[in-house]
């Protein structure tokens, strides 16, 4: 695992687009996973800016998402599928034929979960997946106690991420589902390159157990150790407790 301490977010945004430039280079139809919250945000501003500017060809690119809310109405605009369509897949100017995520509204949520592991393994598996971590160290929506070897299922969130998410639902914590959708720690694991952004004080405990402390499912992150190229992009703040 490879731990690199930036500045500040806007700095961690800039070197992770740089990243995904260097793949996209490399490979213009690049399967790239990417991660809701506030965290990635500047990545996403990064790769726009490049690709705007005409340092990046980000046309070719696909986009698949690597968890969901289950029980929203489609179209909520805080489904993760509308919320990666406004941030990512709209500023990219890319069609909707090149994103994919799971279908948090099936009537069969197991085999929506089913359908959408195997869809990423036909797509030739995640290139590069974008991670954000939860105080209590999930990463997508697996939440402390979840398998390493997990593949995307149904997870039912635990009250301290009900109570991080209410701000994107009017800081009401009754409007946040219980239940979600997330790749599994399995599936994160088959992606070819893990990079993790964590940023301000909020997540030093987290990032400090993940990088420092046991691969252990009670801190999800911490199966990156696992990872044969996982980078941990982390501010001056979240690297406080390393
Ligand atoms: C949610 C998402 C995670 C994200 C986490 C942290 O739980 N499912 O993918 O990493 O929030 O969000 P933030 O970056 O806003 O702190």
């Amino acid at each position: 695992m490879e731990v690199v301490i930036v500045k500040d977010a806007k700095a961690g945004g800039e070197l992770i687009a740089g990243a995904i430039a260097d793949l996209l280079a490399r490979k213009p139809d690049a399967l790239l996973g990417v991660a809701t919250g506030s965290t990635p945000l500047p990545i996403y501003d990064a790769l726009i800016a490049r690709t705007g500017a005409g340092d990046v060809d980000a046309s070719r690119a696909r986009i698949c998402q690597l968890d969901e809310y289950v029980g929203l109405p489609a179209g909520h605009p805080e489904s993760y599928r509308a919320t990666v369509l406004r941030q990512v897949v709209e500023p990219l100017g890319l069609p909707e034929s090149q994103f994919m995520g799971p279908d948090g509204s099936a009537d069969d949520v197991q085999a929506a979960c089913e359908a959408y592991d195997k869809a990423l393994a036909e797509a030739g598996g995640v290139d590069l997946q974008i991670l954000g971590i939860g105080t209590d160290g999930h990463i997508g929506f697996n939440e402390p106690c979840s398998s390493l070897a997990s593949r995307t299922r149904i997870k039912t969130l635990i009250e301290q991420t009900r109570i991080d998410n209410a701000r994107f639902f009017d800081d009401d914590i009754d409007q946040v589902p219980h239940h979600v959708i997330t790749q599994g720690i399995g599936t994160i694991l088959d992606a070819r390159h893990l990079v993790l952004l964590a940023t301000g004080e909020g997540k030093a405990e987290a990032v400090a157990q993940t990088v420092e402390g046991p691969v252990s499912s009670l801190v999800p992150a911490s199966a990156l150790q696992l990872h044969r190229h996982a980078t941990v992009v982390v501010d001056e703040a979240a690297a406080s407790k390393l």
